[in-house]
């Protein structure tokens, strides 16, 4: 990535100048300066990308700035100019973040090289922080409500430390939002941002995508490879559902958070890291260490400064202002318009009990937003479709989605909240409350296929546009016309 702006500060007009010169053959703007202070005064204007600083100057020590500058991670790179005689001090500033010295005099081909050398690590460096933010998810958070607003002061407060944060709540509260707000808020913000999904690798996979492996270690490991802990070095790492990890690992997880030290797998060198760590869970990690699943060390170093995502039912204020917001991207994403919600479906969404949360309130606006009439406000017929009627009944903490149309359901079980029976011979428990429009009870069973039934009505029986409606696959929408025997009823 070229670079644009280029200062060069040195109180010897010689230097200044011929670098100048020099530089500006090469098609950079170049600015002078032959004190820190007009260097700062530059600083303070514009954003420049490269700098070359000499150390002794009228008006101070080049390192001073040098320091001032690598804490901006906005900053340009700063490579130092020495005379021979102190090169000491030029090795001293690169431990102080300098990214190279020259010594004077200086040929031109010192300086290409150099200048190669810094714009491929800048942008490296951009490359970094673009996949970073990816990582964060850039989304901001949305909400008004009295526990957004804590939640909020919570963040700026815990982002401004190191301190380990446990983000804990129900499946789609917006954890992970919070993990990313909690990355962009802290002085880290600058440096990498690794995720680690521990729900979605084995044992072996995990302990290797954390620590690392050397070549050799095991069968397949055909080169060495660094762990996500040394490569959020100087930055954070955020450890997503650390429930699922297993006892094993939890004791090697444990020693880095202890020592912030581990080895590869297969090596013995340690490696030493400064990460910060962040750990989000959709368990009730304390019933977990009472039930011997979880260390319970490890979760007090986890659990030092703890953060609970609410649920949406506990902050309806915050509907109208999320459902608009989605709304809003949704339409853009389609390319179609839709001037907001019917009153009575923005009735409808806030009555909602959402045991999906957000995720759910997100994905329900979505498909909305593909079904209604552009030009019209989305209205209560669309959103129906979507929208199961859940009973108070099936939740309890942790809850997860009642698995209506989720192509595979392969959560635990302890974490399936307790549904109606899923047989439709049982009769229902006689306390539970109605779920359903007519007023009965139905089980989950009877849910899906009445479901099934109008998402099919809704296509006129068509098949691969009813599953795209449902989020489930052709196979899947067939198999489940098998099981509840929908052929001969409801498919032309
Ligand atoms: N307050 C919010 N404002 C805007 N968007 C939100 C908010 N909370 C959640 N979301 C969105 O909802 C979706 C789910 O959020 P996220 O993945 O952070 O939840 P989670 O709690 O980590 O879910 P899971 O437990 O399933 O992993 C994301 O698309 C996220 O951007
Ligand atoms: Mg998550």
């Amino acid at each position: 990535m070229a670079f644009e702006k280029i200062i060069v500060l040195d109180d010897e007009m010689i230097i200044r100048k011929s670098l100048e010169q020099q530089l500006r053959k090469k098609h950079y703007s170049v600015a002078t300066a032959s004190k820190i202070s007009e260097a700062e005064a530059l600083l303070s204007k514009d954003q420049f990308d490269l700098m070359f600083v000499d150390v002794r100057l009228p008006d101070g020590d080049g390192t001073e700035l040098l320091e001032r500058v690598s804490e901006d991670p906005n900053g340009p790179l700063v490579v130092i100019i020495t005379g021979y005689g102190s090169i000491e001090s030029a090795v001293e500033c690169m431990r102080k973040g300098a990214f190279d010295y020259i010594v004077k005099p200086c040929s031109m081909d010192e300086i290409d090289v150099i200048l190669k050398k810094a714009e491929s690590y800048s942008q490296l460096l951009k490359v970094n922080q673009y996949f970073s933010n990816e990582q964060a998810n850039g989304s901001e958070i949305v909400g008004n409500s009295p526990k957004l607003k804590h939640l909020r002061t919570l963040l700026k407060k815990v982002a401004a430390t190191d301190a380990t944060v446990l983000v804990s709540g129900e499946n789609g509260t917006g954890k992970e939002l919070i993990a990313g707000e909690l990355y962009r808020l802290s002085p880290r913000s600058g440096k990498p941002f690794i995720k680690v999904n521990c729900a979605a690798m084995s044992e072996t996979l995990m302990e290797s995508e954390f620590f690392g492996h050397e070549k050799g270690s095991f069968t397949g490991a055909a080169q060495r490879r660094e762990g996500r802990f040394e490569l959020a070095h100087n930055g954070t790492i955020l450890l997503d559902e650390i429930g699922e990890i297993p006892l094993r690992l939890q004791a090697k997880l444990l020693r880095v958070l202890q020592e912030r030290e581990f080895e590869r797998v297969g090596g013995n060198r340690t490696i030493s890291v400064d990460v910060r760590v962040i750990a989000t869970t959709n368990r009730d990690l304390m019933k977990e260490v009472r039930e011997g699943r979880f260390r319970e060390d490890l979760f007090y170093r986890l659990n030092v400064f703890p953060i609970v995502s609410p649920p949406l039912r506990e902050r309806k204020e915050d509907i109208p202002l999320l459902a608009n917001t989605f709304l809003e991207r949704m339409t853009r994403r389609h390319g179609v318009k839709i001037p907001g919600f019917s009153k009575e479906a923005m009735e409808m969404l806030v009555a909602h009990q959402w045991p999906g949360n957000v995720r759910e309130l997100q994905n329900t606006i979505e498909r909305c937003v593909i079904l209604a009439e552009p030009g019209k406000p989305a209205g209560t017929d669309a959103l129906g479709l979507f929208m199961p009627v859940h009973s108070s009944a099936t939740f309890s903490q942790p809850v997860s989605p009642i698995p209506i149309f989720s192509e595979a359901v392969e959560a635990p079980e302890e974490d399936i909240p307790a549904a109606p029976s899923a047989s439709p011979a049982e009769a229902a428990p006689p306390s539970l409350p109605s779920n359903d429009d007519s007023g009965e009870f139905k089980t989950l069973d009877e849910l899906e296929k009445d479901y099934i039934m109008k998402a099919l009505d809704f296509t006129g029986g068509k098949r691969v546009e009813a599953a795209a409606l449902l989020n489930i696959s052709t196979r899947t929408l067939r198999n489940k016309i098998n099981q509840y025997r929908l052929d001969g009823e409801y498919i032309p």
